[in-house]
């Protein structure tokens, strides 16, 4: 299988290369345009571990790069944007160009190149906005309605819809998966985004922990290999998955909220850090908990890595590769 990974050297894509690895048949080309700080290291890693796979440093919108690689790709995964819902807020132009604008390029291209190939397409839980109206403690399913907040909600939620409806109107096999916070080896984490790798990387250095809000805030935390599986899967039951969007996390058996994965992360360093509080950020959902029903059912897919087990395996791949 031809496997095209947009967004190949950054966290879920590096991990989407060593699943996919596996299988000696699967002919793998990334496209990053090396923009994520850090980003890098994982190229080299790729580079020195897998040099069959090959890298294309480019923007995904500058499909002339790859061209020839997209026509022939049985598999997209669309893994590359912008990621972070404050640098939308800050360069919102910035957030539609990555997010939405080349996105768009790509899916079209597909459409008017390679219609018969699987493309999946990685968006997010905050397609459903800050959920205010909500319950809290009450996992959410597909049907929630769609509540964009931010640049990033809006230019993520925007390609959600066109990806679906590509499978509509053209017959596109599309598969859309709303992606809870993911964690895990390869995972840079900052304070924007990637809030798990960010926590364990400052009690490993023993550095500050700014929370926005009370630290009350509960996610389903999902171990990036469980979600690289339920991409190998909608592969494989194309026609079940075929323009579907699919809510996709750790679920309740893997709820935490920020201050409970803080006193994990004291219990298991055995030391606190300084934390300090500034007001919520605009959109932040007071609690998102996946219901994986739709996928159980459709794809049989459940997480399979509790929370603390994967928390061990980010903190070791951290002690050997962290950057200061
Ligand atoms: N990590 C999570 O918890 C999470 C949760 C929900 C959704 N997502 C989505 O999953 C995708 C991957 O997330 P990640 O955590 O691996 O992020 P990441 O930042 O580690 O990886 C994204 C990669 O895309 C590249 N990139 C950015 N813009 C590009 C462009 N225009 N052209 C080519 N390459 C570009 C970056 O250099 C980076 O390597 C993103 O679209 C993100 O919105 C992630």
């Amino acid at each position: 299988m031809r496997i095209l990974i947009t967004g190949g050297i950054g966290f879920i894509g590096t991990n989407a290369c060593l699943l996919f690895s596996k299988n000696p048949g699967n002919k793998i080309t990334v496209i990053d345009n090396f923009s994520r700080t850090g980003v890098e290291k994982n190229a080299q890693y790729l580079k020195d571990n897998f040099p069959k796979i090959k890298i294309i440093k480019s923007p995904v919108g500058a499909i002339n790069n790859y061209k020839k690689e997209l026509t022939k790709s049985d598999v997209i995964i669309h893994l590359a944007g912008q990621t972070a819902v404050t640098s939308s807020i800050k360069n919102p132009h910035h957030d539609f160009k990555n997010n939405i604008f080349e996105s768009f390029i790509l899916l079209d291209s597909l459409r008017r190149n390679n219609p018969k190939a699987i493309i999946i397409y990685s968006s997010t839980n905050k397609v459903y906005g800050d959920l205010r109206h909500r319950h809290r403690f009450q996992p959410i399913d597909e049907s929630e309605r769609l509540d964009f907040i931010s640049p990033y909600g809006c230019s993520k939620g925007a390609t959600d819809l066109y990806f679906l409806d590509y499978a509509r109107i053209y017959g596109l096999k599309t598969v859309v998966f709303r992606q809870s916070c993911i964690y895990g080896p390869h995972q840079i984490g900052v304070e924007d985004q990637g809030w798990v790798a960010h926590f364990t990387k400052q009690f490993l250095l023993k550095k500050s922990i700014k929370i926005f809000g009370d630290g009350e805030q509960i996610r389903d935390l999902l171990y990036i290999e469980d979600l690289i599986k339920a991409y190998q899967l909608t592969i494989n039951k194309i026609s079940k998955a075929r323009g579907e969007a699919f809510n996709i996390g750790g679920g309740t058996k893997n709820a935490y909220s920020l201050l409970q994965v803080i006193e994990i992360l004291e219990k298991k360093f055995n030391h606190k850090i300084k934390i300090s509080y500034e007001k919520m950020r605009v959109g932040d959902q007071k609690y998102f908990v996946s219901k994986n029903e739709k996928i159980k059912k459709l794809l049989g897919w459940r997480p399979k890595t509790d929370f603390k087990e994967g928390l061990e395996k980010l903190i070791d791949w951290q002690h050997n590769n962290i950057t200061i």
